[in-house]
């Protein structure tokens, strides 16, 4: 008896099928299933190793959720590099500790900026040999460093202006060194960086990563022309990042413009920084209404939705979210305004947003 009640109670969790052949169907998806479980695509996170350490529901709500990971800044020359000569892997190679005991995927984010996160002594260099040497060698010993831990790199980061040129210039202040990387290597420099790269880790994808391609047309076009170029001339590039740092009142038909030219390059596609910003003009009163919840819900969902429908399968590399949460985003230091940008509030509860992104998924 108490063994017919045990065989009654284990048959009751096996699906009823009456062909042994036919396949287990897979659990529908549920309310409860975390974003990188609902997902197709990988689902990112960039975070940093020290929050990871210190805070409890960071690394959980991390663990959970996503399954891939960028580092927001332990990547970055000047936290690898901060001296000339000098190398420092400790912080990065604890988060990849991290990530690999989760089994996440890494991507490598970024070997070439020009901007702040270049360090001091790097954006001194004026002579272009120099930094040419420099640009090579530094590429050619972190990507030795992490080949066979990272997946992928950002190789070069934001290298052109809103009118579809290369960079020439600095957004730094007066008396600050700058980095005029494209005016003193001149605009081909990309290309070179990205064949450095591939020749320290033949296995990275290599992505070039970009803001703003929603909005600023001539810099979308300039990409893609850079693309086909790279094509041409059998550069190394197998992916583009959308950064898509971006508001609720970003028009969707430019956010799905960006995602679909991009696509039909045949590349990599990385929505690689997203998060959305409910108060893009600084209001010193802004408060998080229920409306703009529900308006970022909206927006979220647009472009998770967007992303799964317009790209290939084979050609979705993943969304990464620009940080966990609302506490410890970017954005408000950034924008030296209130904003609540993310998917989970600053005590970790999931918001509207999440539910748009998961909905997103799902459609
Ligand atoms: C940001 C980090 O999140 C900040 O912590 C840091 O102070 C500055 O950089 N585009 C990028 C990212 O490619 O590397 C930036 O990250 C955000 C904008």
């Amino acid at each position: 008896m108490k063994f017919l009640f045990l065989l009654a109670a284990l048959t009751s969790f096996l699906p009823f099928t009456d062909d042994v052949n036919e396949p287990i169907p897979v659990a529908r998806p549920s309310a409860s299933q975390t974003l990188a479980e609902a997902s197709p695509f990988h689902i990112g996170f960039a975070i940093s190793p020290a929050r990871i350490q210190n805070i409890a529901l960071y690394r959980q709500t991390v663990i959970q959720e996503a399954n891939s990971i960028t580092a927001d800044v332990a990547m970055k020359p000047s936290r690898i590099s901060p001296q000339k000569g000098v190398y420092k892997f400790e912080e990065a190679d604890q988060l990849i500790a991290f990530a690999q005991s989760q089994k996440k995927r890494i991507h490598g984010h970024t070997l070439v900026w020009y901007i702040d996160t270049s360090p001091t002594w790097l954006k001194q260099i004026r002579d272009s040999t120099e930094l040419e040497s420099t640009l090579q060698s530094y590429i050619q010993t972190v990507a030795t460093h992490f080949k066979g831990k990272v997946a992928s790199w950002d190789v070069v980061n934001e290298a052109f202006d809103k009118q579809g040129a290369i960079r020439t210039d600095s957004l730094e202040g007066p008396g600050r060194p700058t980095f005029n990387v494209g005016k003193i290597l001149g605009k081909d420099y990309v290309a070179r960086m990205f064949q450095y790269a591939h020749n320290a880790d033949p296995d990275a994808r290599l992505f070039y990563n970009d803001y703003a391609q929603e909005t600023r047309p001539a810099k979308l076009e300039a990409i893609l022309a850079m693309v086909a170029d790279f094509k041409r001339r059998g550069v190394p590039i197998h992916g583009l990042g959308l950064q898509m740092h971006i508001s609720i009142d970003t028009p969707d038909a430019g956010i799905e413009n960006a995602i679909r030219r991009y696509a039909e390059t045949g590349l990599l596609v990385h929505i690689s920084e997203l998060d959305i910003a409910m108060n893009p003009d600084k209001k010193k009163d802004f408060v998080p209404t229920p409306e703009l919840l529900e308006k970022q819900y909206e927006k979220y969902k647009f472009v998770v939705s967007t992303y799964k429908k317009v790209v290939p399968a084979s050609q979705q590399f993943g969304i990464t979210m620009w940080g966990v949460d609302d506490g410890t985003s970017w954005i408000p230091g950034f924008c030296k305004c209130a904003d609540n940008v993310l998917l989970f509030d600053a005590n970790y509860v999931k918001k509207r947003s999440y539910q748009g992104f998961l909905e997103g998924l799902k459609e």
